[in-house]
């Protein structure tokens, strides 16, 4: 992996036109639920880097669709993934006080609204993708059925029973499947479920971006692996340390600082090389965003 310090560039137009986007969603006019929509919505917009819908708007960019038009795919894709960091904090699970910057939801609002807050943007990502996403039904639902497998059991949610529970088999392959499915799957979907969309793409292409999206959802939790040992609570808005404190199995512990930062250098020329072969000459943003998470320090 390259040093941390070195910088490199992000689709900071695509990452805008996803926060405008995000900042003008309401959940409900019912006055009686605004505490909860006030819980959604704090997480949600607190500074997340937006990796997974900036990857939506530029994979559909690489296949010629314009980026605003995956917009409440993308939008939906951040409010599941922000549920998953509220769940994730919670004290029977990681026990972490502060995300993005500020204090953990239910550290701000108590269990029981973050619980729901959760809750909540898991079902109206679904309401959002299925009631604003343009395209043909077919190919909307088909969308909308790949994101429900990748945060279901065989996707994130049940990557995180094997992380807490602590099922995963020994061995690196093991510690692979974890990472593929706890991190890695909503990350491909946000690749794969803009495919699906267009619809009309070769077979090698489809297998060169579906190859490309696993080694990029796997090569981002290695490198938050390095960052929860290297990074500081500051750079990174969460708690440093938390994996060793909970006895995690990560690619630290199980290689050591230096094997998994060559793992990931190994990783990232692999998706690399994947994004080549899948959008020879046009995948510039991708290429960046792919950088990104290799190099990036938060
Ligand atoms: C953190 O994801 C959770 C993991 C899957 C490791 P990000 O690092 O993308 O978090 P935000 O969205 O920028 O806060
Ligand atoms: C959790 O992994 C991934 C999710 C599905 C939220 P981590 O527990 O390592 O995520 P962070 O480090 O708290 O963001
Ligand atoms: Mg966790
Ligand atoms: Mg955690
Ligand atoms: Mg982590």
């Amino acid at each position: 992996m390259a040093a941390p310090e070195k910088t490199v560039g992000f689709p900071e137009h695509l990452q805008a036109e996803v926060e405008t986007y995000l900042v003008n969603l309401r959940f409900s006019e019912d006055p009686t639920t605004d505490g909860l929509q006030e819980a959604m919505r704090y997480s949600l917009l607190a500074p997340g880097k937006r990796i997974r819908p900036v990857l939506a708007l530029a994979t559909a960019a690489a296949v010629g669709l314009e980026p605003s038009s995956v917009l409440p795919l993308a939008a939906a894709i951040e409010l599941i993934h922000t549920y998953s960091l509220i769940h994730d904090d919670l004290p029977a699970m990681d026990d972490d006080d502060t995300r993005r910057g500020q204090p953990t939801c239910h550290r701000a609002f108590g269990e029981d609204v973050a619980i729901l807050a959760g809750d909540g943007l898991y079902a109206e990502a679904f309401a959002l993708l299925l009631s604003q996403q343009q395209g043909e039904a077919a190919r909307v639902l088909a969308a909308a059925r790949e994101l429900a497998v990748a945060t279901g059991v065989r996707g994130m949610v049940g990557g995180q029973y094997i992380d807490v529970a602590g099922t995963a088999p020994a061995g690196p392959e093991g510690l692979r499947r974890l990472h593929e499915l706890k991190t890695g799957k909503l990350i491909a979907a946000s690749i794969d479920c803009v495919l699906l969309l267009v619809g009309s793409l070769k077979t090698d292409t489809i297998v060169s971006f579906r190859a490309f999206a696993g080694e990029l959802g796997v090569l981002f939790q290695i490198v938050d692996d390095v960052l929860d040992v290297t990074g500081s609570t500051q750079t990174l808005g969460k708690p440093q340390g938390s994996d060793e404190r909970l006895g995690r199995r990560t690619y630290v512990s199980e290689f050591g600082l230096e094997g998994a930062r060559k793992l990931a250098a190994e990783s990232h020329e692999r998706a690399r090389a994947h994004l080549a072969r899948a959008a020879p000459g046009q995948g510039t943003e991708l290429e960046q965003i792919t950088d990104f998470i290799a190099t990036r320090s938060h």
